[in-house]
């Protein structure tokens, strides 16, 4: 009894040590198929542990986390650990033919990072075609031990995820998408923590009826413990799903904390200006049976700045590291629209958009803005885009045609919010800063709703 109590005491007493000066923390993610049913639909679906959502990583600022993917289903399979800084640690980002080829059936890869600088909730997910449709789940990473968060301590905490369920299997869907050049099939519910609530027909019990297909509700009951009742739900008045004007003004009041404890390091000047427009725009359909785009010899193909991105067979990332970048990317991906038009305005008479693997390649620490214009083309839509390894400070953002003139002055240099991911307002733009600080990283935007999953990939890979 004595030694145990004198052996939890030293325990208790190195630990905070360790913890400061950083431990490792390993994983095994072990992907394997597992029934799952949801919508009163059951299918086997890639998960990983056989959890949907997948297992969360748990970790602290300063930590190592290691983690060993081994793949035992069909699909090929890598993980990103998105919003993850990945310091010098490009080979561990996982962004399938990017930083490395895929994991193949039977095969397995390790991924070791360190947690820099980072605390809050990420999240991880699959990386190569729509495996990112199960294979995900949230990262939470702690403070230094003994440091608090900048906020009250919470009582408690639960991870939301956000996702969506599909009936049928996501990788049919994306590879007829991709074949006919139409829109890919939309998912039957959004869900919460793999849920789809109680908004969908047979999401629970005995639920028949209408429901709003761009909202899923999770509910959450908080009481002391034993105290839970039944009580009539109030359904909040929510703005409408595309309502980009209450968006905007939403995250207009979103600041960084801009303490010396947490300061804002944005760029006040800069070394390299980009302007990239960003939307859908066509390529001729390949085969005589007509496709499924605007019109039937046509398919949606997905741009930045005209130039619609060709996955290569060859990882970026090591193409660079070898110096055999030949047949793989060219470095001449354009930093302005090479034929400016009214963005936002009438689209041009030929729609067509160019094709090509190209980068843009950076010295290290050079000071970047990149200004996002949405275009009209095919109608104006929000697409995300986000930085691989990097956060970022959104400066400023409007409506209609970026004016290089006159906005500038309006930018936030003082307190931006900080982020790795932003959504290119709808018919508008989106001006953002950072400072190329993270050798082999590289930059994509995620185009929603498109046939093509194209990704146009901004290296900076020096
Ligand atoms: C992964 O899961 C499969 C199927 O459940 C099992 O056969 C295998 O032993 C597991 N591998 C590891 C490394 O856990
Ligand atoms: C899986 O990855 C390998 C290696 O990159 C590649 O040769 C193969 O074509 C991929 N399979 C699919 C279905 O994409
Ligand atoms: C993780 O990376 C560190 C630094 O390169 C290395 O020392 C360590 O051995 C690696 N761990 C594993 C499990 O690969
Ligand atoms: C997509 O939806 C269409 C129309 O409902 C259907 O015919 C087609 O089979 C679906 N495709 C897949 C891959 O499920
Ligand atoms: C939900 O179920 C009802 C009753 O069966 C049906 O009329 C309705 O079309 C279903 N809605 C959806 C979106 O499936
Ligand atoms: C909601 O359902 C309608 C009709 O089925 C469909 O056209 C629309 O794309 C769906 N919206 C979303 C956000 O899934
Ligand atoms: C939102 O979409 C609806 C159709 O689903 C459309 O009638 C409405 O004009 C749109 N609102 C905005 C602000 O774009
Ligand atoms: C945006 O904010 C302004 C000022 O706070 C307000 O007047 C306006 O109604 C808001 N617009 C929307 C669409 O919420
Ligand atoms: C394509 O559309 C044109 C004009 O609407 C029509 O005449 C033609 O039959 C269509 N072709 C196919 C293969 O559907
Ligand atoms: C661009 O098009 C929009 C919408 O038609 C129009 O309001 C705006 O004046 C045009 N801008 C220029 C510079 O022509
Ligand atoms: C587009 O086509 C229309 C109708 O053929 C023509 O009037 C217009 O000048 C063309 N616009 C451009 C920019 O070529
Ligand atoms: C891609 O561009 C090349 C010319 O650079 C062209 O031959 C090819 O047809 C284009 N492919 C697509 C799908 O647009």
């Amino acid at each position: 009894m004595g030694a145990h109590r004198l052996a939890l005491l030293v325990f208790l007493a190195t630990l905070p040590q360790l913890l400061l000066a950083g431990t490792t923390r390993y994983y095994t993610f072990n992907v394997t198929m597992q029934k799952v049913t949801r919508l009163c639909t059951t299918r086997a679906i890639p998960t990983v542990n056989g959890k949907f959502p997948g297992p969360k990583i748990v970790t602290r600022e300063g930590d190592r986390v290691v983690v060993k993917v081994v793949n035992n289903v069909k699909h090929n399979v890598t993980i990103h650990w998105h919003g993850v800084r990945q310091l010098r640690t490009g080979w561990s980002d996982g962004p399938a033919y990017i930083t490395q080829c895929p994991i193949q059936t039977g095969q397995s890869y390790v991924y070791n990072f360190t947690i820099t600088a980072q605390r809050g909730t990420l999240f991880w997910h699959a990386h190569v075609s729509w495996m990112r449709a199960t294979l995900y789940g949230p990262i939470i990473i702690l403070p230094k031990s003994g440091v608090p968060f900048p906020f009250p301590k919470p009582y408690k905490d639960v991870p939301v995820v956000f996702g969506e369920w599909f009936n049928t299997d996501p990788e049919a869907i994306i590879a007829q998408a991709l074949q006919t050049g139409g829109g890919p099939n939309v998912s039957e519910a959004y869900t919460i923590n793999g849920l789809p609530g109680p908004l969908y027909n047979c999401s629970t019990k005995g639920r028949v009826g209408t429901y709003d297909n761009t909202t899923v509700a999770a509910i959450l009951e908080y009481a002391p413990a034993g105290h839970i009742k039944s009580r009539p739900l109030l359904w909040p008045t929510l703005p409408v799903f595309n309502d980009t004007a209450f968006a905007a003004n939403y995250s207009a009041k979103l600041r960084s904390l801009a303490s010396p404890d947490y300061p804002a390091r944005v760029p006040a000047r800069v070394d390299r200006p980009f302007f990239f427009t960003v939307g859908l725009g066509t390529t001729p359909c390949p085969t005589y049976q007509g496709c499924n785009g605007p019109t039937n010899d046509t398919m949606f193909s997905a741009s930045m700045n005209n130039v619609s991105f060709n996955m290569p067979t060859t990882a970026l990332l090591k193409a660079h590291y070898d110096g055999n970048t030949a047949g793989v990317y060219t470095s001449d991906f354009p930093a302005t629209p090479t034929e400016p038009f009214n963005y936002t305005g009438t689209p041009p008479n030929n729609t067509n958009v160019a094709n090509g693997t190209k980068v843009v390649v950076l010295p290290y620490n050079t000071s970047v803005e990149v200004v996002l214009q949405d275009t009209s083309i095919q109608g104006a839509e929000s697409h995300p885009l986000h930085l691989h390894g990097f956060d970022f400070f959104v400066v400023g953002q409007g409506g209609g045609n970026y004016d290089p003139s006159s906005h500038p002055a309006g930018f936030n240099l003082l307190d931006p919010v900080q982020r790795n991911t932003v959504g290119v307002p709808a018919g508008g733009w989106v001006a953002i800063r950072f400072f190329a600080d993270n050798p082999g990283k590289v930059i994509h935007t995620p185009l929603g709703k498109t046939a093509q999953t194209d990704e146009l990939e901004m290296g900076l890979l020096d």
